[in-house]
């Protein structure tokens, strides 16, 4: 039922895209148009209601919103779904254990599952004071030069399974910090403080990171290389004020994670099983992961069978990336709400698409339910400075401290209902979309000192559009 509509969108595209349409424009002209950003804000653009293209999930818009596959999926790959889904929520227990096929984790770890941080296929969460486990958020480790610690490696594992210590713990506060609008309204941010126990080196600082929303990963990744590129502008050479740059990782355009550090779904997946829970797998740089030489004890326990090393088999390893490539995206609401056509004019007014691109057409060289998509994902996957108030103290490989991935905003406004809080931002310091605007710095200065000078009803109708995404 809810396939027709998001069929004949596809294939419109299809269609508008094909050299046979029209003959007065070429096919890269009809992208650009297609792609162009609207002037016309007294009605929702054509397919705007399918944020996610084809896939987009109009069945279930409640706490339910980011875990339903793709609506396009076959019969066959609605299955490996559902099985890579298992493995994802899957809780690995320490080897050996007579659950066979769930064993190996650690010895040093973050989660036992991957649904333990991305918990809903939503977003992490920060810590509440006295918490004494941080969950769905971790913390990496970097030195000055953006390498990792001697002894704790490139992340700090805050539990251990028995017999062994977890590298010890870490406490989060946070200082208010007043923001005034020029028409007089006064809001509090938080600002967060980390503190640790732990002998971490001297120069090495804890750069926090929320587990992120694991919606339309797959249409992100069916992006083109060169779409992304044609949005680079390092050197400012347009002169906004705004000069994104492209992550290169392993030769490759990065487009996953908060420092759009990981090229590949696999290459974030094979990460997170190594860094995140202790397991290993055919393609991770060593079997011990995140054990330094200065940890002997994690380095030489057991990890995975005598022969290779392995924890995850390669069929589990392709599974969980299916699945977490065909997470639907959730259906906008309200798009024809004159409040929230208003907050999208506004949006654009205030330059937000400077960065948060609204539109791509994904590769035609995807696979099947990838390709060819019209999709809204509000982000141009790039890097941008956001001023020394967001910053990591050190940098990430050669990522700088104050650079970030512009996240992507499609589904944002399901966060609620999904996640049950409204944290936001790499480190979870907003507690509103509001805050959240507030932090952006540096090159999203002026666009947020516009977005400040709004009167209150613009404001709200500014918020009123992103809960719509
Ligand atoms: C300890 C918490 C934790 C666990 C467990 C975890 N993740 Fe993550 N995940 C994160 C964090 C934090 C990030 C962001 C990392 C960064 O930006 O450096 C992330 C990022 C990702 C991304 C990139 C998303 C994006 O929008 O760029 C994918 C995909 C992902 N994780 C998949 C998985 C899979 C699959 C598993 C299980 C094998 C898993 N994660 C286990 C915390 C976790
Ligand atoms: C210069 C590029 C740039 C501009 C302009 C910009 N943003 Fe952002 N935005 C970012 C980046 C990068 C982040 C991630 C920052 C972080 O997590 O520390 C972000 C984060 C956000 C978030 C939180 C997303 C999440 O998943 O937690 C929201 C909401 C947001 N921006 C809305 C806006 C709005 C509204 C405007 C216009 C007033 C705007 N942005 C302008 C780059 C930009």
């Amino acid at each position: 039922m809810n396939r027709l509509p998001a069929l004949l969108a596809i294939l419109v595209l299809a269609l508008s895209l094909s050299p046979a349409f029209a003959t007065f424009e070429t096919r890269a002209e009809r992208k650009a148009r297609i792609l162009a950003p609207t002037s016309n804000f007294a009605r929702p653009e054509q397919f705007e209601l399918f944020q996610g293209g084809a896939g987009t999930n109009r069945t279930r818009l409640d706490e339910n919103a980011f875990s339903l596959p793709s609506a396009n999926l076959s019969f066959e790959e609605r299955s490996d779904f559902f099985i890579g889904n298992g493995v994802f929520d899957r809780p690995w227990v320490p080897a050996p254990s007579s659950t066979i096929g769930s064993d190996g984790l650690g010895p040093l770890f973050n989660a036992r599952s991957c649904q333990g941080c991305h918990i809903k296929d939503g977003r992490g969460h920060p810590p509440s004071a006295g918490d004494v486990n941080i969950v769905s958020m971790l913390f990496a480790l970097s030195d000055t030069e953006g390498g990792p610690d001697p002894v704790f490696g490139h992340q700090f594992q805050d539990q251990a399974i028995v017999g062994f210590h977890s590298e010890g713990r870490i406490d989060v506060s946070y200082d208010e910090v007043p923001f005034a609008y020029p028409d007089g309204t006064a809001v509090t941010l938080r600002r967060p403080t980390y503190k640790t126990q732990a002998a971490l080196a001297e120069d090495v600082s804890l750069n926090p990171r929320i587990a992120p929303q694991m919606i339309g990963l797959g249409l992100i990744d069916a992006i083109s290389e060169e779409d992304i590129e044609a949005r680079a502008d390092p050197y400012d050479l347009d002169g906004d004020g705004i000069s994104g740059r492209v992550s290169m990782a392993d030769g490759r355009v990065g487009r996953f994670g908060w420092k759009a550090q990981a090229p590949s779904l696999l290459a974030q997946t094979v990460a997170a099983f190594s860094n995140d829970m202790g397991l290993s797998t055919v393609l991770a740089s060593a079997p011990w992961g995140d054990c330094t030489e200065a940890q002997p004890t994690c380095r030489n326990a057991r990890h995975g069978n005598e022969t290779d090393g392995v924890e995850i088999a390669d069929d589990l390893l392709d599974l969980v990336t299916f699945y977490s490539s065909h997470l639907a995206v959730p259906a906008r609401r309200d798009v024809d709400d004159p409040k929230v056509l208003r907050g999208k004019e506004l949006f654009y007014q205030a330059q937000c698409t400077a960065c948060h691109t609204p539109k791509f057409a994904t590769s035609a060289y995807a696979s099947e339910p990838l390709r060819n998509q019209l999709i809204w994902p509000y982000s141009d996957l790039l890097l941008h400075d956001l001023g020394p108030g967001l910053a990591d103290q050190n940098p990430s490989g050669d990522i700088s401290g104050a650079e970030w991935r512009t996240p992507p905003l499609w589904g944002i406004g399901m966060t609620e209902a999904v996640s049950d809080h409204t944290f936001f931002l790499h480190d979870g310091r907003a507690r509103s979309l509001e805050e959240a605007i507030l932090w952006h710095g540096g090159e999203a200065e002026t666009s947020r000192d516009a977005f400040a000078t709004f009167p209150a009803d613009d404001r709200a109708a500014l918020l009123r559009f992103l809960s719509s995404l």
